[in-house]
């Protein structure tokens, strides 16, 4: 819109130049103003074709929510202006009693989500040039509503929340550079929340951007670039270090939860991970290399942290998942041991989440998600056709109650049941073991407790109509 209007706008203002100035200029000069208008039209009319059909989708998409909104009986009336409710679901082709609800309001494919470090929200970035904002504590209701925030001129391929849930650094497609939004409050005294950009980092990177990240601790961004450069940058856009991470081209990279650790994967069989270290006074010092997860046989797809950095888990081409335990003495020499592994029995790029308390395992590939209880090497559940395109991202919320998956336009939104079932095996592994009246009495509460949460979850999901 913005454009239009500024072509138009500068097009209005050069056609009264020109007939200030018809009469008293040369022949020339006019044909020249003439030609330059011509331009311009031309220019104008790309700029109105390209915008149309989007335009025009979106505008029967409105008609079609305002349709469906009459024959529910206005049921759409109380929503707010500033957030839509999420279109019904055309088509649902998955449905299952894990998933909790799906995520729709995106008019193209979703690259990239994050959940914000309050537990609060969710951000989700996609190629239709929108970032949306969920709202966490939603998923167990029926309407999902979305603050949408536009990426001016350009469209977000990767995003990360900042540590006090109140701004958001993104790498852009086109710019390929780093773009810093703020979550704000609107000032009319409604308190609601708009998205905004407010910085642009210089573009440094050769190539592609495949991840953001920005440490705990709000010092330092991470950028990570599809060939082996990751960039330190200060929060103003000033780089700190360069890293080379020698893994021949980068497929992943990260910043630990702790906010200490950068870390990459790439086309050789290691995770490489990194400490950033800053002086007393709270200036950069430097980058150092803190220890490396040595044990797949082929490049490494995918890894992730735990919440509190201590366990991690890697994915790779040679077929298996790993989880580690990465709470070692690194400064003295000791690597980070592996603690177990499971074999992913489809080929092809792989997606793996660590649930926060390091116990459960998501790996996706495709349009498939297998759920591992990792402490026991068990696969618990394999769910098909969870998408209708290939997935690409996947995440556990900061709760650990949900693992979140994007794939095409759509989020869908899963229960932690794996998590669920672990802790009730975990309650009446300790029952059985427990001496004493009382601890078996608090222990046999607790597990009624947790199977009465986990049956609850899974007969509420079955009573919503999907
Ligand atoms: C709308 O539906 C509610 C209950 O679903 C009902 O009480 C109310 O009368 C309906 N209103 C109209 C205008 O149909
Ligand atoms: C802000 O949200 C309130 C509801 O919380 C809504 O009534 C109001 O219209 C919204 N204002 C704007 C400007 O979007
Ligand atoms: C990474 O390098 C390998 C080997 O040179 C190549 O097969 C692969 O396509 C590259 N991947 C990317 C994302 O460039
Ligand atoms: C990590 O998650 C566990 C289990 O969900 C929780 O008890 C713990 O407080 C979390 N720790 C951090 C550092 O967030
Ligand atoms: C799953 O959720 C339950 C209940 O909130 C929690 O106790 C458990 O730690 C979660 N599991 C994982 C793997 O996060």
């Amino acid at each position: 819109m913005d454009l239009k209007q500024a072509y138009l706008s500068f097009g209005v203002v050069s056609m009264a130049n020109m007939s200030e100035s018809e009469g008293s200029l040369p022949l020339i000069a006019v044909t020249a103003a003439v030609g330059a208008i011509v331009l311009l039209f031309t220019l104008l009319c790309s700029v109105f074709r390209k915008d149309k059909p989007k335009e025009e989708i979106e505008s029967e998409q409105d008609k079609k929510t305002a349709n469906a909104g009459s024959e529910k009986n206005n049921s759409n009336k109380k929503v707010k202006p500033a957030t839509k409710t999420a279109k019904k679901p055309a088509h649902i082709s998955f449905s299952h009693t894990w998933l909790s609800c799906t995520l729709k309001g995106h008019s193209s494919r979703i690259v990239s989500l994050d959940f914000s470090p309050n537990g609060k929200y969710l951000i989700t970035a996609s190629e239709d040039r929108a970032l949306m904002l969920w709202s966490v504590k939603e998923f167990r209701q029926k309407e999902h509503k979305y603050i949408r925030g536009n990426v001016e001129f350009d469209s977000a391929t990767h995003v990360a929340f900042s540590p006090d849930s109140r701004a958001l650094v993104a790498s852009l497609a086109n710019e390929n550079a780093v773009r810093i939004f703020r979550l704000g409050k609107k000032d009319d005294g409604s308190h609601n929340v708009t998205i905004s950009g407010a910085l642009d980092f210089p573009s440094k990177h050769k190539l592609d951007i495949i991840g953001v990240g920005i440490s705990s601790s709000g010092k330092w961004i991470m950028t990570c670039s599809s060939d082996t450069t990751i960039l330190i940058w200060d929060l103003k856009g000033e780089v700190l270090a360069t890293i080379d991470t020698h893994q021949v081209n980068n497929s992943c990279g990260k910043v630990s939860p702790c906010g200490r650790f950068v870390a990459s994967s790439g086309f050789t069989s290691d995770v490489k991970v990194w400490e950033v270290v800053f002086d007393k006074s709270g200036s950069f010092s430097s980058v150092k290399r803190a220890f490396e997860l040595k044990g797949h046989s082929a490049g490494v797809y995918d890894f992730d942290f735990n919440n509190d950095s201590r366990r991690m888990a890697s994915v790779s081409k040679d077929n298996t998942w790993k989880v580690w335990d990465t709470d070692v003495r690194y400064d003295m020499g000791q690597d980070p041991k592996l603690l177990y592994s499971g074999k992913v029995s489809y080929p092809g790029p792989a997606l793996i989440a660590l649930s926060p308390d390091g116990r459960t395992v998501a790996v996706g590939v495709d349009t498939s998600i297998a759920f591992w209880d990792a402490a026991n090497e068990h696969q618990d559940q394999v769910l098909e056709n969870v998408h209708a395109e290939s997935m690409s991202c996947l995440k556990f919320d900061i709760g650990g109650r949900y693992l979140v998956c994007s794939g095409g336009k759509h989020v869908q939104v899963l229960h932690n049941v794996t998590g669920y079932k672990a802790t009730i095996a975990d309650l009446e592994e300790k029952l059985r073991t427990a001496s004493g009246p009382g601890m078996k009495d608090r222990l046999k509460q607790q597990v009624s407790e947790a199977k009465e949460a986990l049956e609850n979850i899974l007969l509420s999901s079955k009573d919503s109509p999907k």
